[in-house]
């Protein structure tokens, strides 16, 4: 019975270090996510430097927000895709500049949206 146990541990160890070296568990990469933030896809222009924007009704990414004062902790990443995706044309404030889909440069893969989430969820300090 003990050799079993051990034997079990084993197996799912190397299943674990297989499956993260094959980036199975990948989330983003936050220096990819980054660069992108800051480039020609415009997020920085509204979103600030450093997730602070400085038009009011735009959550603050620095304080962990999303949109219609929900918490950006508590939002799925599908769901946060899908606001880049399609962008929001009524922002739930009245002051905001409406968001374009992919903040209105080019389209973003799902790769680049993890990374960009992935930034996004790293600048609550
Ligand atoms: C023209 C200004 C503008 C640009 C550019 C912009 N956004 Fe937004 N973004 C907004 C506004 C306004 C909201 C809030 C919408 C609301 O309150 O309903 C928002 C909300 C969000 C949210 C929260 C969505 C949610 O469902 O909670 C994310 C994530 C986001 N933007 C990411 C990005 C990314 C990534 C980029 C660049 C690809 C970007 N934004 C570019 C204005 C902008």
């Amino acid at each position: 019975m003990g050799y079993l146990k051990i034997f079990c541990m084993l197996i799912s160890t190397a299943l674990v270090f297989a499956l993260s070296a094959k980036n199975v568990f990948a989330a983003g990469n936050p220096a990819e996510g980054k660069k992108i933030y800051m480039g020609t896809n415009n997020c920085h222009v509204c979103h600030g430097i450093d997730g602070k924007p400085v038009i009011p009704g735009i959550p603050s990414f620095a304080k962990g927000e999303s949109a219609g004062g929900k918490k950006l902790a508590d939002r799925k990443d599908t769901d946060l895709k899908k606001s880049i995706t399609e962008g929001n044309m009524k922002p739930s404030i009245p002051t905001a500049p409406p968001m374009l889909p992919y903040g209105g440069g080019s389209k973003l893969t799902d790769q680049q949206m993890d990374d960009i989430i992935a930034y996004i969820r790293s600048l609550k300090k």
